[in-house]
């Protein structure tokens, strides 16, 4: 059982506007491996090494079998307890975001409905030459980059590499939502990855009440407000009783 502060107590009471900020660790529990932990490497490449344009130009077929294996193993993987309990937030508060680092589709199949993907959506791919968008159905079972239909381009994963922009329009409304969020849940994340790990300072500089859930200690601990320290598909269904029995 989790204790938490009097202040927190407070802030889930009161509260109308609840902001969750997640990362590669909430869907750790699904099997999903994290960018950073131990079973992040495939083939001996580090995510670093395969998720930029450079790489893709270099080697697209590499890239494109890397994202085809992780493609399966989240096709595969179901929403764990931390995606439903964040997901049932909405059931008691009027104003729920889910901003993502993630791009596995697991909150939304989890249930949320309030979703900001700062990094894309690996379902979803686009041709570099033309533009044209591609749904992951259509390559089943290519371990080749596919070629563009109209113009015979590369298609490549909509998700953002190393060194590319986040969609500026979802980043946006991610700040503003941060702004304007009462309490704020940094939930499995590093947050090391700019410009998205913006999104929590946003909301604490805001007047969010900024509650930090992950298995140890990260950068973004001595700024939290409170942090629980364990794993996210067992503090958040705690949390949500909490909320539950404290929300007016
Ligand atoms: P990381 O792999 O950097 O961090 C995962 C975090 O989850 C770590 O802080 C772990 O301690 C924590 N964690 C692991 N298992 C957990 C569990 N069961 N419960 C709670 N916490 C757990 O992943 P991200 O922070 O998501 O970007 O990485 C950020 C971005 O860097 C990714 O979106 C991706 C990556 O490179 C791009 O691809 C652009």
């Amino acid at each position: 059982m989790i204790e938490i502060s009097d202040e927190l107590k407070r802030r889930l009471k009161n509260a109308d506007k609840i902001l969750f900020f997640t990362g590669a660790g909430v869907s750790a529990e699904s099997g999903i491996p994290t960018f950073r932990g131990k079973d992040g490497l495939w083939k001996k490449f580090s995510p670093e090494e395969l998720a930029s344009y450079d790489a893709f130009v270099k080697n697209p077929d590499l890239v494109w079998e890397w994202y085809q294996f992780r493609r399966e193993t989240i096709r595969k993987a179901e929403p764990n307890d931390a995606h439903k309990a964040i997901a049932e937030f909405e059931k008691i508060y009027p104003d729920v975001t889910v901003v993502t680092q993630n791009i596995d589709n697991l909150h939304r199949r989890a249930g949320s409905s309030n979703i900001l993907e700062l990094h894309g959506n690996i379902e979803k791919n686009y041709c570099v030459n033309c533009g044209k968008r591609f749904d992951y159905v259509e390559f089943e079972n290519t371990n080749e980059t596919p070629k563009c239909d109209a113009c015979g381009g590369n298609i490549r994963p909509d998700v953002v590499w190393f060194g590319e922009a986040l969609p500026q329009d979802i980043f946006k409304r991610a700040e503003q939502k941060a702004m304007a969020s009462e309490v704020c849940f940094v939930v499995g994340t590093s947050a090391i990855v700019y410009p998205a790990a913006i999104i929590p300072y946003k909301a604490k500089e805001y007047g969010a009440y900024v509650v930090e859930v992950n298995i140890q200690y990260t950068d973004f601990t001595p700024d939290a407000d409170e942090s629980f320290f364990g794993k996210a598909g067992e503090i958040l269904p705690e949390l949500l009783n909490l909320a539950k029995e404290f929300h007016r």
